[in-house]
């Protein structure tokens, strides 16, 4: 009897092991032969001792299981890259974990937060077509009220829409493509010829005029983004891409103060308002907590407060006054573009030597707090070897300059005898 049960338990547990593994498969080396050409799959390269990665496992299960009750065409894979370092040199995975679509021949790396639904957004929008055909205004009226932007190709077949979808093959990563005919949009948008890229964003649209707006790949990457939105440290990264400034409204993490409500929907306004003069140069929005423009900055922003970043070069600018009316925003944003506000920060010499040290004191002071002794050791022991190879190659140095010629020369202080020695070599 108890045989009997044991046999039930036993045989339920491996079901639901075989059930819970199938749902992400472990790759191998082997995989890129095995697998079918036209699979898609979603895979994480992870290492066994990478935190991060540990705790997304939960959450790779749960998207493997919810992409397979879908019925998506969606396949989802992880891999030790420690083990099988194969695969992960044809992924070119650098950093853990590395989130990559694979679909056909081409890699998608995810780089959004790593949360279920960003994961699920990226794998859905990547693993289906890479351009959506709206066949009717309700299609196209549900899909207006899904996406806050949305890329639209207007027309039948032609040299524009070649270069829509190499487009798309691209920038799918980050956001949705449709295409569509004329008589499927609503009556009141106004085309001026066919075939038309257009975006859908803000209440409004705009068309892409080859004349004005160039090359297609970057005016997508430049208008991939609502006008005004919340924006947080991997959005702001993204931002970089389009080129334009960011104005953003700092505000607190949680219990908004009434100075932050005000100081966010004056932004909001002037994004809206002022959309002709500034949406060639900046985009607009707020961010809750101040952790990440610190690092920007390298100090202590006041919070709420207004910032404006150059993704370009990490540079930033700061208000030159209280800011308290739409004037002084506008005064603010003109000043920026008209150069009579600073740049401070950026990517020179200096500012790469100022990150490094902040990195470095970022690292090492919560060392120095708990275990000061371990502190001292990671700072201390570098520093003495260094010390300590100087001091022989100093050393050395007279004595196998000695060997070479006897002229006399150790009376010279090393470096010179360095400099003399270099010059016989260039005149040989
Ligand atoms: C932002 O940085 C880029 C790259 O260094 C630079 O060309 C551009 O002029 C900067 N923009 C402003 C407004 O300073």
């Amino acid at each position: 009897m108890s045989a009997l049960r044991n046999t039930v338990l036993l045989s339920v547990f491996l079901l639901l092991l075989v059930s819970a593994s199938a749902f992400v498969e472990e790759l191998d080396d082997s995989f890129m032969e095995t697998r079918g050409a036209d699979d898609i799959w979603l895979i994480k390269f992870y290492a066994p001792w990478c935190t991060f990665c540990k705790q997304l496992d939960p959450v790779w299960h749960q998207i493997g299981s919810e992409l397979k009750s879908l019925g998506s065409p969606v396949n989802v894979g992880k891999s030790d890259a420690t083990v099988s370092t194969g695969l992960a040199k044809e992924f070119r995975v650098r950093g853990y974990p590395a989130i990559i679509m694979l679909k056909k021949d081409v890699k998608y790396n995810y780089s959004g937060p790593r949360t279920r639904e960003g994961i699920m957004d990226f794998a859905n929008r990547v693993g289906g077509p890479l351009v959506r055909s709206l066949s009717s205004l309700q299609l196209f009226q549900h899909a207006m009220n899904h996406h806050d932007v949305m890329f639209v190709y207007v027309g039948a077949t032609s040299q524009l829409k070649g270069k829509y979808i190499s487009a798309a093959e691209e920038l799918i990563v980050h956001t949705y493509f449709f295409s569509t005919s004329r008589d499927v949009l609503p009556k009141a948008v106004s085309l001026p010829s066919l075939p038309a890229v257009m975006v859908f964003k803000d209440g409004t649209y705009f068309t892409f005029n080859e004349e004005l707006d160039g090359d297609l790949k970057s005016w997508i990457n430049r208008e991939r983004f609502p006008n005004y939105l919340k924006i947080d440290g991997y959005t702001l990264y993204a931002m970089g891409e389009s080129g334009k400034l960011v104005v953003l409204a700092l505000v607190e993490e949680k219990g908004l103060s009434e100075e932050s409500l005000r100081f966010k929907s004056l932004v909001e306004k002037v994004a809206a308002d002022y959309r002709e003069i500034y949406s060639r140069n900046f985009l607009f929005g707020f961010m809750e907590g101040s952790g990440y423009i610190n690092g920007l900055v390298m100090g202590e922003v006041t919070v709420p407060s207004f910032i404006v970043v150059n993704l370009s070069n990490d540079g930033y600018f700061l208000p030159p006054g209280a800011m308290e009316t739409e004037r002084h925003l506008l005064d603010f944003l003109n000043g920026v573009l008209d150069g009579s506000i600073q740049c401070q920060g950026g990517n020179g010499v200096g500012q790469r030597l100022k990150r490094f040290v902040y990195d470095a004191k970022l690292t090492l002071l919560p060392v120095f707090h708990r275990a000061p002794l371990l502190g001292c050791f990671l700072v201390g022991f570098p520093l003495t070897i260094a010390a300590v190879f100087c001091y022989l190659c100093c050393r050395a140095r007279p004595a196998a300059s000695d060997d070479d010629d006897n002229d006399g020369v150790a009376l010279l202080a090393p470096s010179l005898q360095r400099r003399k020695k270099l010059t016989d070599k260039k005149s040989d």
